[in-house]
């Protein structure tokens, strides 16, 4: 079973989106093994985003991710990776597929709901990044 890392971003939150999002993964058999409500300060984002740190996006991603609570999440699953990026639908909600959570909910580039990890890699590093094998149920 594959491991990924969600985040409801700020913008998420704060528009009452938790509900949504968190019954998209329950309804797509995604299940939720550890699952916290915190508000990142921005250097936490800055080491989350740590691979964006050349990008001319950097301080305004790391601004928004740090600007209010957010909630972070494991996601178990068969190929779950790619089934949340599907779920998600693009970076860009303008390209992203009818249904999913950026078309529906997304206001900018940027404030986009949600994010997910991108590769086993990543996975692997973010889910440390925020939890301990305590706080995994998985
Ligand atoms: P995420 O990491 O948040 O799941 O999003 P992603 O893989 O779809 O996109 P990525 O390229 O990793 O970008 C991370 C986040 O940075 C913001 N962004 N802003 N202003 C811009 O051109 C721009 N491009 C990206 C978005 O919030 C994006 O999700
Ligand atoms: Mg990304």
């Amino acid at each position: 079973m594959e491991k990924t890392l969600s985040i409801i971003k700020p913008d998420g939150v704060s528009r009452g989106l938790i509900g949504e999002v968190i019954s998209r993964f329950e309804k797509n058999k995604i299940k939720i093994i550890a699952m916290k409500m915190i508000h990142m300060t921005k250097i936490q984002a800055q080491g989350f985003y740590a691979v964006h740190k050349e990008r001319p996006f950097f301080g305004s991603l790391t601004d928004f991710m740090s600007s209010g609570p957010v909630v972070v999440m494991v996601l178990e699953g068969d190929k779950v990776i790619s089934n949340n990026r599907e779920l998600m639908g693009a970076t860009n909600y303008k390209d992203a597929a009818p249904g999913t959570i950026r078309a529906d909910f997304a206001t900018e580039i940027e404030k986009n709901v949600v994010h997910g990890s991108d590769s086993p890699q990543s996975a692997a590093f973010e889910i440390g990044f925020f939890f301990n094998s305590f706080e995994i149920a998985g």
